[in-house]
């Protein structure tokens, strides 16, 4: 057979799709040559997506979290110091941490939420690029798939989102990683809220095999720099603080892989915390719009910075420095970090 291996699942078939545009198959036919087999885990790879850098090899980004709410509770002040800080670096693109839609995610495709808390509050020319989207709790909340299909993009051509997958840009390499069905405590006490859990069922196995991509997808990364995304916090001083079922099964593979950066949302504030064990920096941005002024969990260990007002943050990469700011709701910087490739590569 010359594709190799079988499994049950139905996203066997989307993974084939997938791997039409990535690697895999390519990979999964050099090794059916070379060794007359291959292994289902290379065709257990996340979808991939590519993202060109700019002229001179750098690439600049936003990344905003927890933002969804028709322009209320300065969504739209975030927004327009978002076109600002944009254009001053001609952003290539724009990442999302998730909770993109309040209350309750979408109630479908045809929800005007989309367009009143995206399409018309980001309208600013250089927020005009791709936007890579996770998916945070709240949007659990609402119609899932609704989200993740592709008629949104028909309605607004800069939206892309999945529940997991990978973006190559060249120095950098992105994992964004669907953290919501970790948390124990949607399914064991969903406070009254229904969670769409459809496509995340039998839940032992959808992250047991999400594990098992993310560490494959890290390991085969070749990228300067190795980026993940998700929704949920790792270390957070936030309200909800650390989020342990992530800390406990996610952080490991983020470690061994030398993952650089860890970025978030969920707590509605800015931070950025260092490891004591990794070079990992956790970076939270998720001052989209509604803020939790004053809400703070503990003082953290490593902690460097923590803002519980509205903003977001920039990042630059070139091949050996990325240069990473916060914003507040006026742009005005609040802090800055630098972290350099030649540093660690020297030790
Ligand atoms: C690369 O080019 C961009 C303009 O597209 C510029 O903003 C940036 O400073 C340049 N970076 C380096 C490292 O030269
Ligand atoms: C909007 O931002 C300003 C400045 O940080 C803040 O004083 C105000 O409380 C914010 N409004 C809301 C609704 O969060
Ligand atoms: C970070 O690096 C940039 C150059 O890439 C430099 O201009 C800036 O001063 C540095 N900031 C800090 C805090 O070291």
């Amino acid at each position: 057979m010359p594709i190799c291996g079988a499994t049950n699942s139905l996203s066997l078939s989307l993974r084939i799709m997938a791997g039409f545009y990535g690697r895999s198959m390519t990979q999964c036919l050099m090794l059916t040559t070379s060794f007359g087999l291959c292994l289902i885990s290379t065709l257990a790879e996340l979808q991939r997506f590519e993202q060109p850098v700019k002229a001179n090899g750098s690439l600049s980004f936003l990344v905003v979290g927890d933002w969804g709410r028709r322009g209320t509770y300065n969504q739209s002040e975030v927004a327009l110091q978002m076109g600002k800080i944009g254009e001053k670096l001609d952003i290539n693109f724009i990442v999302s941490t998730g909770d993109n839609f309040y209350d309750n995610g979408l109630t479908g495709v045809d929800d005007p939420a989309f367009e009143e808390s995206f399409t018309r509050i980001y309208t600013a020319q250089s927020l005009q690029k791709q936007w890579y989207n996770v998916l945070g709790n709240h949007d659990y909340r609402g119609d899932v798939e609704a989200q993740l299909s592709p008629v949104l993009k028909k309605i607004d051509s800069r939206w892309l989102c999945l529940r997991s997958f990978v973006l190559n840009a060249e120095i950098a390499e992105f994992f964004f990683v669907d953290t919501t069905p970790f948390v124990d405590k949607y399914f064991s006490d969903p406070e009254g809220h229904t969670y769409d859990w459809r496509g995340v069922s039998p839940r032992k196995d959808y992250l047991t095999n999400l594990l098992k991509d993310v560490d494959l997808a890290l390991r085969e990364s070749i990228a300067k720099w190795k980026i993940v995304v998700g929704h949920h916090t790792i270390r957070s001083a936030g309200h909800h603080g650390d989020t342990k079922e992530i800390v406990e099964q996610l952080l490991p593979i983020l470690e061994t892989n030398n993952v650089d950066l860890y970025v978030n949302g969920h707590d509605h504030c800015l931070e950025h915390i260092s490891s004591n064990h990794s070079p990992i920096q956790f970076l939270t941005s998720g001052g989209g719009s509604k803020a939790w002024r004053g809400d703070i969990d503990e003082l953290k260990q490593g902690m460097k910075f923590f803002y519980d007002g509205q903003g977001f943050l920039s990042m630059q990469l070139t091949h050996t420095d990325a240069e990473i700011v916060f914003y507040d709701v006026f742009g005005k910087l609040l802090h800055k970090l630098n972290v350099s490739k030649q540093l660690y590569s020297s030790m």
